[in-house]
């Protein structure tokens, strides 16, 4: 590893530039943006990203999963670091989520070209695809693509609001499903990751950055409560299964439940779906999301239990039908010590301030982390807004994170 007692420069205004015209492209409501995967604003979006790539030098690159790499060769290309993050949003997301990881690696990667050279080990920027699991139930997937982590039937089973499954909407963004394995890598030393924290911690506590120790556990149930739909003006109070009544308790006992074990459980519930939906109708289905996370797998699994036999007794005492169905359950992960401690000699000889911590969202790190060497550095979000449109860095926080990131690469790389 090569010590470097200055930092690498990065041109601050390239990356405000470039997170001001990645931030418009999407479709724009309500202040947020949505850039879902495999979207006609996701393929501009990718688009742009390979133009910028190409002008900086680097090797552009595609898989077959629609991540997007852009390449600094080293002098050993059979070895390589990779850094980035996630091109797609949340529905009505902010623009520095995953966006900012990405185009902190491509400035660093500019800069370092330019700054040092060719690099010992090969460096890449990745646009890793479907993190947020917002448009197909399929968190993670570009990094899964990657690890050879995705199932072949998945291509087929999962589905968007439309009813697309995976595999079409990839086609339509002119992707080949069938080819997917290639998408495998196998010559990765290390993934190093920015991200905006989404918490308000660093914000208040007036830190610059911060180096991730670990990433909480995630499970992510859809719940389907079943009763029976009848007229609304003749079928007496009490004679009702009403399958909306009975969602609606769960979704206050679940969060009772988890309030009650306190910090740092959480959970939400942020989907809900009424069938069949109509003003006069008493609800015969309905259908809702859990969030649940915690840092600690065995209590997190406790709170599923005990989630689902709350639900379970609640059906029963209305005398309705409760399913339901896990469509991600992500471990708790771990950074790699050696990387952390990688980032914190580039953050001292940046001189920035940093504070070690937990991350509470979920990120491509969590998955790459049980395969790799992998860490993360968080850059602060104001009043930790995140998933909102009131997402937002500083270009001052911003840029320091992308220096801290490129002198962290050097001493990879170099
Ligand atoms: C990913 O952004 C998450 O939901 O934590
Ligand atoms: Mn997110
Ligand atoms: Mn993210």
């Amino acid at each position: 590893m090569a010590e470097r007692s200055q930092p690498i420069q990065i041109d601050a205004s390239l990356l405000q530039k470039y997170g001001e015209a990645l931030g418009s492209i999407g479709w724009q409501i309500e202040g947020g943006i949505v850039r879902p995967v495999y979207s006609a604003a996701w393929v501009q979006a990718r688009g742009q990203l390979a133009e910028w790539m190409r002008a900086a030098g680097l090797d552009v690159r595609e898989d077959s999963v629609g991540n997007l790499f852009g390449r600094l060769r080293g002098a050993d290309e059979s070895r390589t670091i990779l850094t980035g993050s996630h091109l797609d949003t949340v529905p009505l997301g902010g623009k520095f989520d995953g966006a900012s990881g990405i185009l902190a690696g491509l400035v660093a990667l500019v800069a370092l070209r330019e700054q040092a050279g060719q690099p010992r080990r090969t460096l890449e920027v990745v646009a890793l695809c479907e993190e947020e699991g917002s448009r197909f139930p399929a968190h993670y997937w570009g990094t899964r693509g990657i690890l050879g982590l995705i199932q072949a039937d998945e291509l087929e089973h999962l589905r968007d609001d439309q009813g697309m499954t995976i595999s079409e909407a990839m086609r339509a963004a002119g992707l080949s499903p069938e080819h997917l394995r290639e998408a495998v890598r196998h010559d990765l030393d290390a993934f190093i990751e920015l991200h905006i924290e989404q918490g308000r911690i660093l914000f208040d506590e007036r830190v610059d950055l911060g180096i991730v120790q670990a990433i909480v556990g995630l499970q992510h149930r859809w719940v389907t409560v079943k009763g029976r739909a009848d007229h609304a003006g003749t079928t007496p109070m009490y004679l009702r299964r009403d399958a909306l009544q009975g969602a609606a308790q769960m979704a206050v006992e679940i969060t009772r439940l988890v309030e009650q074990e306190g910090r740092p459980a959480v959970v939400t519930i942020g989907k809900w779906e009424v069938k069949p939906g109509a003003v006069n109708v008493i609800p015969e289905e309905v259908g809702f999301s859990i969030d649940l996370r915690h840092p600690e797998e065995e209590t997190k699994q406790r709170l599923a239990s005990a989630i689902g036999a709350r639900c379970a007794a609640i059906a029963q005492e209305r005398g309705l039908t409760v399913s339901s169905e896990i469509s991600s359950d992500s471990l708790p992960s771990s950074m790699d010590p050696a990387l952390q401690s990688v980032l914190i000699q580039a953050a001292e000889t940046c001189g920035a301030s940093w504070k070690a911590m937990p991350s509470g969202a979920g990120h491509d790190s969590q998955e790459m982390a049980r395969h790799l060497p992998t860490a993360m550095l968080f850059v602060p979000s104001v009043e930790g807004r995140s998933h909102s449109a009131a997402e937002y860095t500083t270009p001052e926080d911003a840029a320091r994170g992308a220096t801290v990131l490129a002198t962290a690469l050097y001493q990879l790389a170099y």
